[in-house]
C-alpha cells in the first residue's frame, strides 16, 4: 500500500459521499489567495468561495464539495504537539443558500457513523453548539437535531462565541455560529469540568459545521447575509489519526515516510527526546514544498508570503541541526513529500525541480551564516545582564545572519530569555529608511542605469500605469517598478487576475499612445500645482519639497518622477505584455518589453 493511499481513500470517500447528496466537486484553489488582501495564505476551504457565500451565483451550483490546501501559521509554536500542522488539507462541503443546519448535521452524522462510510462509533461523538449572545440567538435547531440523531444530553455542550463561532477568515467577511463535532479518545476526564472546550486531549475536534448567515463589518458589527450558507471543514490529518487510532497526526501515513527519511539522514530513531524537532522538520518541509510548488510560485524573501516561507525553511534547517544533520538535505526530504502527494496534487510534480532548486538556494544561503549566527547568539546570551536580549542585537542577528525575529525569540525562549521586539522594530525602521536613501543615490529614479533601453521602458511604464488606471479606475496604484535594459516589471494594487482580453486592451491602448507620437514634457511644479494638474505619485512625503518634477505625456499621463524619459512616445517601438501574475496579496505584476518595430 502506498503511503498516501489512506489519505487518498478518505479524500475519495468524502467527495463520493457528498456527490450522492448532489454536490459538485470543485478543485482546490491555490494556497495564495486571489481576491483577499487581508490574509497572506488560504487558511480555510471557504476563503476562495467568499464571493459565492455573499450571493454571487457559482457556475457549479449551490452544493459544492472539495479538498482544499490550507495554511495557518498562527499556531506555529504549537507545531510538534499531537494535532497542529502549518499546512493541512481541509475536506469541505458547502451550501450556497441551499440546505441549512438540519441537513448539514444529518450529512455529517451519516458520513461519520454509517457503516458504508467512516463507521465511527456514535457513542464516541460529542458536539458543541452556539450558546447565543447579543449578536445571534442560541442555536436550538442544531441542538435538537443532534438529540434527534441520538447524541445524549451529556455529550452536547452549549458554548459561546470564543468556541462556537467561525470567521471571518480576514478582518471582514462572512461568518456565523457553528456546531463542532468531537471524537472522544477514551482518555480519562482531566477534571470534573472537562469538556470539548478543554485541550487536555480527551476530545479531538474532527469537523466544524459553520452556519454562515452573518457578515462582520469593519466596525465589528454583524449584518445578515443575503442568503443562509453552510461551510463545513474537516481536517484530513485529524480524521486520519482518529480513524487510525494513533495519538498524533505525525503518526499517520501522511508523515510516516518523511519521519523515516529524517531517521535515515540523521542516523537517529524518532523518539521522545527528539520528537519535537522531527515533527517540526516534517511539518515545515511539507509546508515549504506546497508553497514553493504552488501555481503562484512564491519564493523566499523578506516580505509577505516570501517571509513566512523563509521563516519556515530556516526553522526546519535549525531543527535539522538540532538533531545533528549538517549537510544540505531539504530537497531529499521534499522529494518524499512530492512522491507522496503528487498523485492528488499534480502541481507538485509540475514544479518539482523549482521546489528543489529554491530549497537548495535558501539552504545554501542560510548555511553560510547560521553557525556564525548561533555563535553570535550564544555570545550575546553569555554577556547578557538581565533576561532581555536588546533590540539592536536581535536586529544584528536578523541583518547580518538572516535570523528571522521569531527565530531569535524562539531561541531566547529556550534559554528562558525574552527579546525586546519594540527595540528590534525601531532598528528595522531606521535601517529601511537608510536603505531607501542609499538606493536613491545609487539608482536615479529607481533605474538600474540611464541607458536608452531603460529610459524607453521607463516611459512605457508611465503609459502602462496610465492605461491601467484608465481601464480599472484610480484605486490602481503603483506598488513597485523594476526596470532592466531588457524588460519592465510593474506591480500595482488590484484584487484579481487581469483577464487576457483586458491585457490585450491595455497593450493596444499603450501602443495607440506610442503611435500618436506624443511629446513627453517635464515641468517643475509646486506640490499644489502638481496636485491641481492631477499628477499621480503625489505621496505625502513629497509635501515638504519646494518643487517636484512632473513628467507628462500630452494629457494622457502626468506623474511625479525624476526621469529620465524619452522625448517623444514615437521612439518606443512596440509595447508587448509578456506576463501577468500575482505579486503578493492584492498586488498584481505585469512584465512587458518593447520590441523594435513600427507600431502599425
Ligand atoms: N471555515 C470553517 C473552518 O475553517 C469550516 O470550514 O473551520
Amino acid at each position: 500500500m502506498s503511503n498516501n493511499l489512506t489519505a487518498n481513500i478518505i479524500r475519495k470517500k468524502y467527495i463520493e459521499f457528498f456527490k450522492t447528496k448532489n454536490h459538485k466537486e470543485i478543485p482546490s484553489s491555490s494556497l495564495i489567495p486571489e481576491n483577499d488582501p487581508t490574509v497572506l495564505f488560504t487558511t480555510a476551504g471557504m476563503q476562495p468561495l467568499t464571493p459565492y457565500l455573499l450571493g454571487e451565483s457559482h457556475p457549479q451550483g449551490k452544493r459544492l464539495v472539495n479538498v482544499q490546501r490550507c495554511m495557518r501559521t498562527i499556531d506555529i509554536d504549537n507545531v510538534g504537539d499531537n494535532t497542529h500542522c502549518t499546512f493541512f488539507e481541509m475536506l469541505g462541503n458547502w451550501s450556497l443558500g441551499d440546505y441549512f443546519k438540519e441537513e448539514s448535521i444529518e450529512y455529517s452524522y451519516e458520513f461519520l457513523t454509517s457503516k458504508e462510510w467512516l463507521n465511527i462509533d456514535p457513542s464516541r461523538i460529542s458536539c458543541t453548539v452556539f450558546a447565543g449572545d447579543e449578536d445571534a440567538p442560541r442555536d436550538m435547531v442544531s441542538y435538537n437535531k443532534w438529540r434527534e440523531l441520538g447524541i445524549s444530553e451529556e455529550n452536547l455542550y452549549f458554548l459561546g462565541k470564543k468556541d462556537n463561532w467561525w470567521g471571518p477568515a480576514g478582518i471582514t467577511g462572512p461568518c456565523g455560529p457553528d456546531t463542532e463535532i468531537f471524537y472522544d479518545t477514551g482518555k480519562e476526564k482531566c477534571s470534573d469540568s472537562c469538556s470539548p472546550a478543554c485541550d487536555c486531549g480527551k476530545y479531538v475536534e474532527i469537523w466544524n459545521n459553520v452556519f454562515m448567515e452573518y457578515y462582520k463589518e469593519s466596525d465589528g458589527t454583524f449584518s445578515k447575509l443575503k442568503q443562509k450558507n453552510v461551510d463545513t471543514g474537516m481536517g484530513l490529518e485529524r480524521i486520519l489519526s482518529t480513524l487510525s487510532g494513533v495519538e498524533s497526526v505525525y503518526d499517520t501515513p501522511v508523515f510516516k515516510d518523511t519521519i523515516r527519511k529524517i531517521e535515515e539522514i540523521s542516523n537517529q530513531k524518532y523518539s521522545e527526546e527528539n520528537k519535537k524537532s522531527f515533527r517540526i522538520i516534517a511539518d515545515h518541509i511539507r509546508t515549504a514544498t506546497f508553497v514553493l510548488g504552488d501555481e503562484k510560485g512564491v519564493t523566499p524573501s523578506n516580505t509577505d508570503q516570501g517571509y513566512i516561507l523563509r521563516r519556515i525553511i530556516r526553522r526546519a534547517i535549525r531543527h535539522l541541526k538540532n538533531i545533528g544533520v549538517e549537510e544540505a538535505s531539504l530537497s531529499t526530504l521534499a522529494k518524499v513529500v512530492v512522491d507522496n502527494y503528487s498523485d492528488w496534487y499534480s502541481v507538485l510534480k509540475d514544479n518539482e525541480q523549482f521546489i528543489y532548486d529554491e530549497l537548495a538556494k535558501e539552504e545554501a544561503s542560510f548555511n553560510r551564516t547560521i553557525n556564525q549566527g548561533v555563535r553570535e547568539f550564544n555570545k550575546i546570551v553569555s554577556r547578557l545582564d538581565g533576561n532581555t536580549i536588546p533590540g539592536n542585537l536581535a536586529f544584528k542577528l536578523f541583518d547580518t545572519y538572516g535570523f528571522p525575529l521569531e527565530f531569535t525569540i524562539e531561541m531566547a525562549q529556550e534559554e528562558n530569555l525574552i527579546v525586546d521586539t519594540k527595540g528590534f522594530e525601531e532598528h528595522f525602521k531606521i535601517h529601511q529608511e537608510k536603505s531607501r536613501e542609499g538606493a536613491k543615490d545609487k539608482f536615479k529614479s529607481g533605474l538600474i542605469d540611464n541607458s536608452e533601453a531603460t529610459t524607453k521602458l521607463h516611459t512605457a511604464t508611465h503609459l502602462l500605469h496610465a492605461a491601467l488606471r484608465e481601464k480599472f479606475g484610480e484605486s490602481v496604484e503603483q506598488k513597485g517598478s523594476n526596470i532592466t535594459p531588457e524588460r519592465l516589471r510593474f506591480d500595482f494594487s488590484f484584487n484579481r487576475k487581469v483577464e487576457k482580453e483586458e491585457l490585450d486592451e491595455i497593450e493596444n491602448r499603450v501602443n495607440d499612445i506610442i503611435n500618436q507620437k506624443i511629446d513627453v514634457t517635464m515641468e517643475e511644479l509646486t506640490y499644489e500645482e502638481a496636485a491641481a494638474k492631477g499628477a499621480i505619485g503625489l505621496f505625502k512625503d513629497k509635501y515638504n519639497l519646494d518643487k517636484v518634477k512632473v513628467y507628462s505625456v500630452g494629457d494622457y499621463s502626468s506623474e511625479l518622477c525624476d526621469g529620465p524619459h524619452v522625448k517623444n512616445t514615437g521612439e518606443l517601438g512596440k509595447f508587448v505584455i509578456q506576463k501577468e501574475q500575482s505579486s503578493s496579496a492584492g498586488v498584481r505584476r505585469i512584465r512587458a518589453v518593447l520590441v523594435d518595430e513600427e507600431v502599425a
